[in-house]
């Protein structure tokens, strides 16, 4: 019998919707399960939402409505969600569930009977109005460090400063603003240093008789917090909190990253039940060969990397045999926000593009490392379009609508001066189980695009289409060849894009689904293909565009009801911030104080305005600029102190040379604004 497999994606936390972030996480898990499966492996993907904590109590009380309800809301908002992008999970279940709360209990006593569990007071903040302890996020106030005001109780935004909440100038609770007092009560915790030689050993490679294959930043990442030392871990919350109750603990409840990745466990427990297949064969299975593969953001590392393989080795069950972490997504090169609504959810996408173009865009920029990825709405459009519609579904396309609708539809033997072009097709396509298997996709989408590359450039010299009437034989013959690789290339973007598969294997007629197996297996000659299908469409920019404003509207209402209060609101849309130098990349640039003697607009050049810049000792400039749509009166700018970009060589230009640039802000043309200085500054002055 094959070894088994068991696949998770983190658990969505459910005070609400999927939004495209998890959908990155969602498709790398969906293409890596598919993958494997496809290479005839027993592989399960247990998948379920992280239902409790406060965030999910607050948001429910906001609302009006008991926290039960608010999580079979979501519940089955993301079920459907990830139903509807084609996601091949095993099950979705909940961690507010009665396995759950069993197997928290059981992994509990296991550790408390080991010694491994601690109970000391913790002082913590706690609201009179608003009847409970508050978490560091919940607890808002002046920065102690620089003094800022409406900071985090863990951190500062402005100075980057870390302290704890009490650290705060008039604490205040986010919730309600109600100013909070000190309490102190009992919390449990989890003696993590007992494990800390443990979780050493896991984290080394298993060809290396460690427990876990991990990229070498993963690695690094556990091995600096083995270095500092493991602090005992508060796993306890008072009530009122929405979870479950520790067992022998009255009104103390699990902190929810306790019984949150235990939910993984019970998902399972509850399909072998369902499926009448063996629980312990995964996860009481320590040292067997089951794979435990969990795939994740870089923000939840330290729960999965250190913390999770101690709790599970210290009550007996599996430990994961690799954590997969990947990076962020961006949208249109700025991190995903509410605010500025490019907050995209999973239903906003879906109600405007089919599944198949970010399932294929993600997978084809994903590998394993942590890189974050940027969904660029422009470079989404031209992705597609040129990868999947212009070179592999257009080889399927042609060579299918030829042989069907111009030669009859049978389609023969493929050409023989393409065979060794096929032969290196099957070559590649060898490669590609390992890469999906590697978490390589965009790798393996890369060997589907090389052969569609040689037989797309194999169909335009043997032009077939020349010989319909002289020697369709021979046109046959080449089309075949095309539709051929079009079977491998099928086989190699199924996992990505399952729906264009099997449209391949109706149009082949085969008779079994495509594997990486059978893929390169010849086509009986006599076989008469079926009515082409569309596999792929272009997708036009404007689509994309509205993604983003409908976005916009929903991330507006949802950052309203989630409410998170970690991002202000503006109006507009700033460029993200560029890498950070130090000060000598702004040595070389030279910036001087200019006057403004004239202005003028330019004729023939509707964007341009034309100014003459006193630079004082330096002498006069002449310079060019595109801001006439935010200038259509240019003698207002006659006199103002600006500040130009003196050393930047002249650039001959239709009109006559450009010796300088304006400073001005703004990111679209007829919205600049130019810098002005203060007056009392000196023509021709440097400014650093
Ligand atoms: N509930 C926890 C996970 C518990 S696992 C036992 C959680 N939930 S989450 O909903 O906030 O995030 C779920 C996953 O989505 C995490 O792996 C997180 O890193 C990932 N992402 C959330 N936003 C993301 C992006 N913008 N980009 C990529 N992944 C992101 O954490
Ligand atoms: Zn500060």
């Amino acid at each position: 019998m094959s070894k088994q497999v068991l696949v998770t994606a983190a658990l969505t936390y459910a005070n609400g919707p999927a939004h495209l972030g998890h959908l990155l996480e969602a498709i790398q898990t969906d293409v890596y399960v598919r993958a494997r499966r496809m290479a005839g492996e027993d592989v399960i993907w247990m998948w379920a939402a992280d239902t409790h904590g406060t965030p999910i109590q607050i948001r429910a009380r906001k609302e009006g409505i008991p926290p039960e309800t608010l999580i079979g809301r979501s519940h089955a908002e993301h079920l459907a969600d990830y139903t509807d992008f084609q996601l091949s999970f095993d099950i979705y279940y909940t961690t507010h569930s009665p396995e759950n709360k069993a197997h928290c209990a059981a992994i509990f006593n296991a550790l408390k009977e080991r010694g491994h569990t601690a109970v000391r007071e913790v002082e913590q903040f706690y609201s009179e109005q608003d009847q409970m302890f508050l978490p560091d996020r919940f607890v808002k106030g002046t920065c102690p460090n620089c003094k800022s005001e409406d900071q985090y109780g863990d951190n500062c935004e402005v100075c980057g400063a870390t302290y704890s909440p009490t650290d705060l100038i008039d604490p205040y609770s986010a919730v309600s603003g109600d100013t909070p007092v000190l309490r102190s009560s009992p919390h449990v915790f989890v003696k993590l240093d007992s494990y800390a030689d443990y979780v050493a050993q896991w984290a080394k490679p298993r060809a290396e008789g460690g427990g876990s294959d991990l990229r070498p930043e993963v690695r690094n990442f556990v091995k600096s917090f083995l270095e500092k030392g493991l602090n005992d871990w508060d796993i306890s919350r008072d009530k009122p909190y929405f979870g479950f109750e520790i067992p022998g603990f009255p009104e103390k409840y699990f902190y929810v990253w306790f019984d949150a990745p235990i939910g993984y466990i019970a998902a399972t427990e509850r399909w072998c039940t369902d499926n009448n297949r063996d629980f312990d064969s995964y996860w009481k299975n320590e040292g067997g060969d089951t794979e435990i593969v969990h795939v994740i953001g870089k923000d939840i590392q330290y729960f999965h990397c250190v913390f999770w393989p101690a709790m599970l080795h210290g009550a007996g069950y599996t430990p994961p045999s690799r954590v997969q972490v990947h990076g962020w997504l961006m949208v249109n090169g700025e991190k995903m926000s509410k605010s500025r609504g490019t907050f995209i959810l999973a239903r906003t996408y879906l109600d405007h593009l089919k599944p198949d173009y970010l399932r294929y865009y993600l997978a084809a920029k994903l590998g394993a490392s942590q890189n974050d990825l940027d969904l660029d709405m422009e470079d989404f459009a031209n992705r597609v379009n040129a990868d999947l519609v212009n070179k592999l579904a257009n080889l399927a396309s042609r060579s299918i609508k030829f042989i069907v609708g111009r030669l009859g539809g049978t389609i023969g033997a493929p050409a023989e001066d393409a065979a060794p072009l096929l032969e290196t097709a099957k070559q590649r396509l060898a490669t590609v189980p390992a890469l999906y298997a590697e978490f390589e996709s965009a790798k393996a989408l890369r060997v589907a695009m090389e052969i569609a590359e040689d037989l797309n450039l194999f169909m335009t010299e043997a032009a077939p289409w020349k010989l319909t009437k002289s020697d369709p034989e021979r046109a046959r013959a080449v089309n075949a060849a095309a539709v051929y690789a079009s079977k491998i290339i099928a086989a190699i973007v199924k996992p990505v894009l399952p729906g264009w598969a099997e449209k391949i294997e109706r149009m082949l007629k085969l008779e079994s689904p495509l594997t990486f197996a059978n893929a390169g297996e010849p086509i009986p000659p006599e076989t008469v293909l079926g009515k082409y299908e569309t596999l792929a469409e272009r997708v036009q920019k404007k689509t994309l565009d509205a993604i983003i404003e409908a976005g916009k509207q929903r991330a507006a209402e949802e950052a309203a009801a989630s409410g998170d209060a970690d991002e202000a609101s503006y109006d507009y849309e700033v460029e993200a911030l560029s890498d950070e130098v130090t000060i000598d990349a702004f040595g070389p640039i030279d910036l001087r104080v200019g006057k403004v003697l004239e202005c003028n607009s330019v004729k023939g050049a509707r964007k341009l305005l034309q100014l003459t810049v006193d630079l004082g000792p330096l002498g006069t400039r002449n310079v060019f600029s595109g801001i006439s749509k935010s200038y259509p009166d240019p003698a207002a700018l006659v006199g103002k102190h600006v500040a130009v970009f003196a050393n930047l060589k002249p650039r001959k230009m239709k009109f006559g040379m450009s010796e300088g640039m304006i400073l001005a802000a703004g990111a679209s043309d007829d919205a600049v604004t130019v810098i002005e200085l203060d007056p009392r500054s000196r023509p021709g002055e440097r400014i650093t």
